[in-house]
């Protein structure tokens, strides 16, 4: 029997792939910070902290393969992510799969570093390089969210740049079957949705759906920065934000690619029926 760890199972991508691999028969085992089993379904449940290492052994024990994104708001994750990989290959681990960003290249900065970890000493891994994610115009934790819900606002350096939003649950299917197939796939998935829209796109889509108005505030650079960290945000984290804002700017994440239809036989959801799927916004 395969015992697959997911860590971050409450999450947007972490709970899908929990609820998807336990319904193809996996034992599932699932990890968060807290000691309530996000997916009741799953078989197993534990408490793990990247940054407690009192966690990591019983997360561990016995595991085949697993599931692995970054702790959050962390500017280096792969000096907390490194050791635990190490740990759990020399344990029996086969198979890793990494939640990364289209953003982040292999052997770049932070997941940059894990990506070439995983695909150099890994038996058997895979990468999921997923642009930004739909998620981030609906969850209450994401730095969108207050400026949506008290205003209407969204505020970005992106300018006209165009990104190929996708939904969590399209990346968690390709995330599923990197796990799942008998075959590892041994790459770097760079996943998207089947558009690419500018946040100008974002706002007449969200202000369409809603019935509310939206708009997208052109910030400069400095501006992003000083409105990202009035929300609360380190300040290196939101440097690193912006600086990801004006690469979209720069048309960087300004592509769409076939890999959900491919990995996983269907199409993915484009943002208005997303938007439209959720029902009531930011209440
Ligand atoms: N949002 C985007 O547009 C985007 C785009 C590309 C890539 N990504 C990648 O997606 C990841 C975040 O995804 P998300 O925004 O959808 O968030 P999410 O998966 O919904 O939530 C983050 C998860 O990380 C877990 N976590 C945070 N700190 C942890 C720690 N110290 N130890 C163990 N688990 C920890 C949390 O688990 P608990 O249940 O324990 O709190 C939570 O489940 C990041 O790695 C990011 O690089 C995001």
């Amino acid at each position: 029997m395969t015992r697959i760890l997911v860590i971050g199972a409450a999450g947007n991508t972490g709970r899908p792939i929990a609820e998807g691999l336990t319904a193809e028969g996996f034992t599932v085992r699932t990890a968060t910070r807290d000691t309530r089993p996000p997916v009741a379904a799953a078989a197993e449940h534990v408490r793990f902290d990247w940054a407690d290492p009192s966690t990591h052994a019983a997360a561990l024990e016995g595991v085949d393969r697993m599931y692995v994104l970054a702790p959050g708001l962390v500017e280096d994750p792969s000096t907390l992510m490194i050791p635990v990989l190490e740990r759990a290959l020399a344990g029996g681990v086969r198979r890793v799969v990494l939640l990364s960003a289209s953003a982040v290249a292999e052997g770049g900065p932070g997941l940059g570093q894990v990506h070439h970890f995983l695909r150099t000493h890994a038996p058997e891994w895979s990468v999921l390089q997923p642009s930004w994610f739909m998620q981030n115009f609906i969850s209450p934790v994401h730095h969108h969210h207050a400026g949506l819900q008290r205003d209407g606002v969204l505020v970005t350096a992106t300018g006209h740049g165009r990104v190929g939003f996708v939904d969590a649950g399209d990346i968690a299917a390709v995330g599923v079957r990197a796990l799942a197939d008998a075959a590892s796939h041994d790459t770097a998935h760079v996943i998207t949705g089947p558009q690419a829209l500018g946040y100008d796109d974002v706002a007449a889509i969200l202000s369409r759906v809603t019935g509310r108005p939206v708009r997208h505030v052109h910030a400069t650079p400095e501006e992003a920065q000083r409105h990202l960290q009035a929300t609360g945000m380190p300040e290196a984290y939101a440097r690193f934000l912006t600086l990801l804002d004006t690469s979209i700017r720069d048309g960087a994440e300004d592509r769409v690619t076939d890999t959900v239809l491919r990995v996983t036989g269907r199409a993915p959801r484009d943002f208005e029926s997303f938007a439209r799927a959720q029902g009531n916004l930011w209440h």
